[in-house]
């Protein structure tokens, strides 16, 4: 858990890019960070890993105070992708990927497998790219390759600041979609900074818009639609985009699709009941189960089914299929 308490930040030129911030990232969620150009998003996450100084206020990762651990340390417990790729152009794409678990004392074979996997995730066959340097890759290909980076060590924070930006549409709707699966399976905590809010309303557990370094709001991505806290939310969301994900099913809670009479056998997945139709399809089929545990408040209150969900999605009444 990351927790900034009254966090302010103030560059020696007086620019206040950050006002008294409070905020609460949880374990395991992936928390999107979006708003205008300018207003603090780069920031907030370098003051994270401390690649930037607080002014005032603290940070604290899983109740220790940030300002009190190491650098180094720190650095090396939180992956990040930066805005400009940021690859060592003089180390190849096999180095630059293996270079965090080389540090942490890792031998290559410990390692090597999973940076092939994720290599092949991202669409670059490991034989072709492996050996060669970052400038003899596509401005693309190189942000791929900074992901990678990021994802080898597993470290448990991963701050990734608009990582795909630089991809083509098609190609960055599948990395979305493989950072959430990846995210749902291995449950690490991610920053995200982006500036497009379907993006953010595609992955994010939580958004959090930003605007001249003061939170507008909080919210999940159907609270955001469903209740824009204000005038600059609600424009920047648009109202076309309200309406079309107001519209689309999918995107509801599983609140209402519960099965609260079944009393829920021993069963390791669990899911809050604010997740959205589609998150939690998602979920049941990336870990090959059809059901899982509802939580609500930190309290059990009954199962979902896939099949409910897919006949909700598939726009089928359930009662009558089965008669
Ligand atoms: N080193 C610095 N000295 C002075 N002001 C700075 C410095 N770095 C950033 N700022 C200012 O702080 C504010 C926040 O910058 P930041 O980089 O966090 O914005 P951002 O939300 O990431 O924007 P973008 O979407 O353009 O990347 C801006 O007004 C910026 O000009
Ligand atoms: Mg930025």
């Amino acid at each position: 858990m990351i927790v900034f308490k009254n966090v302010s930040k103030t560059f020696p030129d007086g620019t206040e890019a950050i006002k008294d911030m409070n905020l609460h990232i949880k374990e395991g969620q992936l928390v999107a960070l979006i708003g205008p150009s300018g207003c603090g998003k780069t920031t907030t996450m370098k003051m994270i890993n401390r690649l930037i100084s607080i002014t005032s206020g603290t940070i604290e990762i899983d109740g220790k105070d940030t300002a009190g651990v190491k650098e180094v340390e720190l650095r090396r417990n939180i992956g990040y992708v930066i805005q400009r790729i940021g690859l060592f152009p003089h180390m190849t794409i096999e180095e630059n990927v293996g270079l965090i678990p080389k540090l942490k004392g890792k031998k290559k074979a410990e390692y090597q497998d999973r940076v092939n996997e994720l290599l092949n995730l991202v669409g670059l066959d490991p034989d072709t790219y492996k050996k060669r340097y970052p400038l003899e890759l596509s401005g693309g290909q190189q942000q791929r390759v900074g992901v990678v980076r990021a994802l080898a060590d597993e470290p448990p924070i991963i701050l990734m600041d608009e990582p795909f930006s630089a991809l083509d549409p098609i190609s960055r709707e599948q990395l979305q979609d493989e950072l959430k699966q990846l995210q749902m399976k291995i449950k690490k905590t991610i920053v995200f900074v982006t500036h497009d809010m379907d993006e953010a309303l595609k992955i994010a557990d939580e958004i959090v818009l930003l605007k001249d370094g003061v939170i507008q709001q909080i919210a999940s991505p159907e609270q955001l639609l469903r209740e824009p806290a204000n005038d600059f939310v609600r424009s920047f969301i648009g109202e076309e985009r309200i309406q079309t994900y107001l519209n689309d099913h999918s995107r509801q809670s599983i609140h209402a699709y519960i099965d609260k009479a079944a009393k829920p056998h021993h069963n390791e997945y669990t899911i809050d009941a604010s997740t959205s139709i589609k998150e939690t399809v998602r979920y049941l089929i990336a870990n090959k189960t059809d059901s899982a545990v509802v939580i609500e408040n930190d309290k059990v209150t009954g199962s979902v089914h896939k099949d409910r969900l897919l006949a909700v999605l598939a726009g089928i009444d359930e009662e009558e299929a089965l008669k």
